[in-house]
């Protein structure tokens, strides 16, 4: 990323902030839903705009797990750990898709495919234990479905790669 650009970028978001309590927190949102994640560039840069140490910075998003370090992955699979979902093996869908994915909640898959996530309720509790990708949700989902659901969008990947 050019720092010129991303200077002037980051400096636009800060100035509309800078007067508010808690702009750090917000000019950290409007960032990552400009960029998906807070980039380590961005953070040095906004460091030294809003004169806040770079620890600081990072206290405050690895604080708040909303906030990602990483690129999103192209696929957001949110695993539902909300009371219903948990209690029917909400658990055990997210350690498979671990194991399957060799990645951590909030973490992104190397090949940038996949991003995992914990979400508390998806709002549709009767399909309990919930899954979702993208906007897609899956209802009902058991451990040994979880393969198949992943290579489908691995194979969609493959597909668009070959087009
Ligand atoms: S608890 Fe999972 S959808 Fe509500």
């Amino acid at each position: 990323m050019d720092k010129e650009i991303l200077e002037r970028e980051v400096r636009e978001i800060a100035d509309s902030w800078k007067d508010k309590e808690g702009n750090l927190i917000m000019v950290l949102h409007q960032i990552q839903n400009r960029y998906g994640y807070v980039p380590r560039e961005v953070s040095l840069v906004l460091s030294e705009i809003l004169d806040v140490p770079l620890a600081r910075i990072y206290e405050v998003i690895t604080f708040y797990h909303f906030f990602r370090l990483t690129p999103p992955g192209k696929h957001t699979i949110s695993v539902c750990m909300g009371t219903a979902c948990y209690l029917k093996g909400g658990a055990e869908l997210l350690g498979e898709l671990e194991h399957l994915l060799c990645v951590k909640p909030g973490e992104t898959t190397k090949d940038g495919q996949f991003h995992l996530e914990m979400v508390r309720c998806l709002g549709c509790c009767g399909l309990a234990p919930v899954l979702k990708i993208g906007e897609k949700v899956y209802g009902g989902v058991k451990k040994k479905d979880i393969g198949d659901i992943i290579a489908h969008y691995s194979e969609e990947a493959e597909a668009q790669a070959i087009a």
